[in-house]
């Protein structure tokens, strides 16, 4: 049995947390809101615990956990050293939207990090989250709360859809603020390197930095969940490029087809679904995940997303989008 609870992350009851608190403390799993998507978690010190994670959520298990702090100074016990690059990214970025990758410490499990001597570590920035880690008093590992594959979770009714019965307890804090997973930076080589972009874009990081490069997603990628077909609803999802978009959905395009595009956009289309997700890079972030459960709801026979060009967010949009497609774009 899952146990629900809902609280008002404006005003963070910690009373109302302690079920959650209880069933991390025991080695049990718990989802909870973070302002990227929500995560599934568990104490991050309990091999045992972690190893309920990939089974809750069919994860491969060469795929590593990200481990979320409350304090910066929470991060000594997780890794090796803690360099100069990380204390300047923290004071800039965190709580928030940007993964750092450092060499692991021999006290965490490696099942962690499914092996890898490195981990991955974040301090959230959403209040749930924090309050959540500084009352158990540990740090905790957690994945996107979604089924392998799936497109992650942006509100507690995804979770609860994908999780129900898999979890010991979901937490409800309303909808995710950013809507797209978190930047993963990699501090272990050097220029750093980008290994999943985010909120946290390429430009911030490089200003802060100098070089950054994006890390290799082919061949033996660096973050193992990069190579999967992932973010994926159940119909077919194809991006369009073309210039003449809308003419060639229009001509492809059935009743039962989903499109997904900017508001602005959204009255070119003749035929099929239409689901705005926003008028800004920002807001298609932050709705697209939405999007793509919501089509699967409404059983649409395809997928057309037109990804937004540019740079800074609209990255991570596309990058989001040819996974979701497994690279299918015409
Ligand atoms: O915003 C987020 O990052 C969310 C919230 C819950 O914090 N979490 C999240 O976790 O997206 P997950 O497991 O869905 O994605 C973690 C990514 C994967 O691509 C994984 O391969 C990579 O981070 N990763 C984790 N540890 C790594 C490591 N030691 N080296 C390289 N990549 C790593
Ligand atoms: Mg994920």
């Amino acid at each position: 049995m899952t146990k629900i609870i809902s609280i008002n992350p404006e005003k963070i009851d910690n009373e109302a947390l302690m079920p959650a608190v209880f069933a991390l403390k025991n080695g049990g799993l718990c989802a909870f809101p973070t302002e990227t998507v929500y995560g599934l978690g568990a104490n991050a010190f309990d091999a045992g615990a972690i190893s309920k994670i990939y089974k809750a959520k069919n994860r491969p298990a060469d795929n590593p956990l990200i481990v979320h702090i409350a304090e910066f100074e929470q991060m000594g016990e997780l890794v090796c050293e803690v360099p100069e690059a990380a204390h300047r990214l923290a004071r800039r970025f965190w709580g928030g939207p940007l993964t750092l990758i450092l060499k692991r410490s021999e006290k965490l499990p490696p099942e962690v990090s499914a092996g890898l001597d490195t981990v991955a570590v974040r301090l959230p920035s959403h209040p749930a989250a924090t309050a959540l880690i500084r009352l158990c008093g540990f740090p905790i590992a957690a994945p996107s709360a979604n089924l392998s594959g799936r497109p992650s979770p942006t509100a507690a009714e995804h979770v609860i859809k994908d999780l129900d019965g898999r979890a010991d307890v979901i937490i409800d804090g309303g909808n995710a603020f950013y809507g797209i997973e978190s930047t993963v930076l990699d501090l272990t080589v050097s220029p750093p390197a980008i290994l999943r972009p985010g909120a946290v874009t390429h430009e911030e990081l490089s200003e802060l930095l100098g070089e950054v490069v994006y890390g290799s997603g082919e061949g033996a990628p660096k973050s193992p969940g990069m190579k999967y077909r992932h973010y994926a609803p159940n119909a077919p999802v194809f991006i369009v490029q073309s210039d003449n978009a809308a003419d060639m959905i229009n001509s492809l395009a059935d009743e039962k087809t989903g499109i997904l595009s900017f508001d602005a956009e959204a009255a070119a289309f003749k035929k099929g679904i239409v689901l705005e997700a926003g008028k800004t890079p920002q807001e298609y972030a932050a709705h697209m995940f939405f999007c793509l459960r919501r089509f699967d709801e409404l059983g649409v026979n395809k997928i057309f997303a037109i990804a937004p060009g540019g740079g800074g967010i609209s990255e991570a949009v596309r990058n989001r989008l040819y996974k979701a497609a497994g690279g299918n774009v015409i």
